[in-house]
């Protein structure tokens, strides 16, 4: 007969060898979070969420699911519960969302949803895209966007998440550009400008930020460039790009050839990813692991 003492030691035994799925303390269900849009069969959020999780110690999982904007309301009515984590938004749903959650003030004055979680209070929306980019910007680069000119291409949803979140980092001037113009004018304001597509050469200048956040040069179409580059550019100049695969895009590598310093899309990917993993649970991954698993899928 085994005394007391040796029973709980057996079981401690046990439990140390059990896998940590079924370990879970009671009340603690093993959550799952999801990337929900169409398409999604391309992401590469999977590999950079378990990285995020296995450098937590957190048996967490991560799903892609293919959801038009017709089926959000049934899909999210499915996992609303304890056992939700959260969940990431892509096209075409970030704008959808807003029909069933209460937005937060950065997504609304974005006009984009990317991450939603729930709670007793129900569905609240957020938008880590911009903090995401600022995160990178500063990370990556180890810079700051204080004192510089900034040159923005675009003026879509992407270009919206970046320049809130540029606004209040105190660059000299902000400067649009897009191929269609009225609707870089309808993004501008206070004191920005809107430049013609074609002067983005003209309006460079030593130590300024160049931020592309159109669809160009995105794969399958890596071939293309938004705009040429001058031959020679000024001094201490930064180019980047939002486009993550491929990483970088061949605008941004002529930018490197020309001598500039570059930052590519991944960095954006992971950070949106780290705060909309420390919106979810109050707790924040390292960066590094993600973006290392992110690169990795993308050879
Ligand atoms: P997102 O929400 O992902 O930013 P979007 O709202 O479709 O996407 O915006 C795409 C951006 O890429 C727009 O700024 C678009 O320019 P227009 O407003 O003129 O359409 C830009 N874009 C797409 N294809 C382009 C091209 N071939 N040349 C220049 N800009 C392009």
């Amino acid at each position: 007969m085994l005394c007391f003492a040796e029973h709980v030691e057996s079981l401690r035994r046990l439990a140390q060898n059990l896998p940590r799925q079924i370990l879970r303390p009671r009340g603690s269900p093993l959550k799952s979070a999801y990337l929900l849009g169409s398409p999604v069969a391309h992401s590469r959020s999977p590999q950079l969420h378990q990285a995020a999780y296995a450098q937590l110690g957190e048996p967490w999982q991560f799903e892609k699911r293919e959801v038009k904007p017709e089926q959000l309301a049934s899909v999210l009515e499915e996992l609303a519960g304890p056992e939700l984590l959260g969940i990431n938004l892509t096209l075409p749903l970030k704008e959808t969302a807003f029909s069933y959650c209460s937005p937060t003030p950065e997504a609304r004055a974005i006009g984009a949803i990317n991450c939603l979680r729930w709670s007793d209070r129900g569905w609240e929306g957020h938008n880590s895209d911009g903090q995401g980019w600022l995160d990178s910007f500063h990370e990556e680069l180890g810079a700051t966007l204080q004192g510089r000119k900034l040159l923005v291409l675009g003026a879509g949803g992407a270009c919206r998440a970046v320049l809130h979140k540029v606004r209040g980092q105190h660059p000299s001037e902000i400067v649009l550009f897009n191929r269609t113009p009225e609707r870089a004018r309808a993004l501008a304001q206070g004191v920005e400008r809107v430049a013609a597509w074609s002067d983005l050469a003209r309006e460079l200048e030593p130590g300024c930020v160049v931020v592309q956040t159109t669809s160009v040069g995105m794969w399958p179409y890596q071939e293309e460039v938004p705009l040429a580059w001058p031959e020679q550019l000024p001094s201490g100049l930064i180019a980047c790009d939002l486009i993550y695969n491929p990483s970088p895009t061949l605008w941004l590598r002529q930018a490197a050839e020309r001598g500039a310093r570059t930052l590519d899309g991944c960095g954006m990917l992971v950070h949106q990813a780290v705060r909309a993993i420390e919106w979810w649970t109050g707790r924040k991954p390292e960066s590094g692991p993600m973006l290392a698993a992110l690169r990795e899928s993308l050879r």
